[in-house]
């Protein structure tokens, strides 16, 4: 198991993925995007047609694909059986379909082990997703919640699906936003919800690097 181990969860939009990124470049650490893993079964199941309530086929898929994490140049590389899919696992059609894979118990098993796995090749690591202090390291020795309003969560999401090219309609966004908010927070396995030992911080009106630098002050 990694040495330190520093776990981020919250809700869509409220900064993770960027705050796991540029806190770990600051400690020198590794970081793990847990959304992505689901974002690539997703991805798999999709592109295998199957149908995404029936969960044996989705054991199958996950059993029977090569999926491959790794961090290269600060980002996380996505490959299922060698195809680079970082980008796609981002597609909005996929972002709809994930609670497919995220409301299964037998699924987040299997998911749980690979991150665990993943963690154990580090001496430090930051691991962000929905369920990382609570279920997957409730060892970790610092759990931090991350939380933003709804309208900047989704704000932030319009931005960084324009610049890559794809439609942004706020009103939309904040609706699928809280769409995921009620799956993530509502399902019976490993809902969405601060470890009782978690640290919440709102970045509602706070820069990243004012969010990282609020971290490495609870790390000090
Ligand atoms: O962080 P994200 O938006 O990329 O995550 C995509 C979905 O994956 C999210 O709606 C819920 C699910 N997820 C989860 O259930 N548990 C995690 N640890 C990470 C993500």
């Amino acid at each position: 198991m990694a040495k330190l181990i520093i776990t981020i969860d919250g809700p869509a939009g409220s900064g993770k993925s960027s705050t796991a990124k540029l806190l770990a470049s600051k400690l020198n650490a590794a970081f793990l995007d847990t959304g992505a893993m689901y974002r690539a079964v997703t991805l798999a199941a999709m592109n295998s047609g199957c149908d995404l309530s029936n969960v044996s086929k989705l054991e199958h898929i996950i059993d029977n694909n090569n999926f491959n994490f790794e961090i290269s140049h600060g980002m996380m590389i996505v490959k299922i059986n060698g195809s680079d899919v970082t980008e796609h696992i981002r597609n909005p059609d996929v972002t709809s379909k994930v609670h497919f894979i995220a409301s299964q118990p037998s699924l987040r098993a299997k998911l749980v082990k690979m991150q665990r796995a993943f963690a154990e090749k580090y001496d430090k690591i930051v691991t962000e997703g929905r369920d990382q202090g609570t279920v997957v390291f409730p060892d970790a020795q610092l759990k931090i919640f991350l939380i933003a309003d709804n309208s900047e969560r989704a704000k932030r999401r319009a931005l960084e699906l324009m610049q890559k090219g794809y439609d942004a309609d706020i009103t939309r966004i904040q609706q699928e936003i809280e769409n995921r908010d009620l799956h993530d927070t509502s399902r019976k396995v490993a809902p969405l919800v601060p470890a009782v030992d978690a640290v919440n911080v709102d970045t509602t009106s706070l820069s990243l690097e004012q969010v990282v630098q609020k971290i490495l002050g609870l790390i000090k």
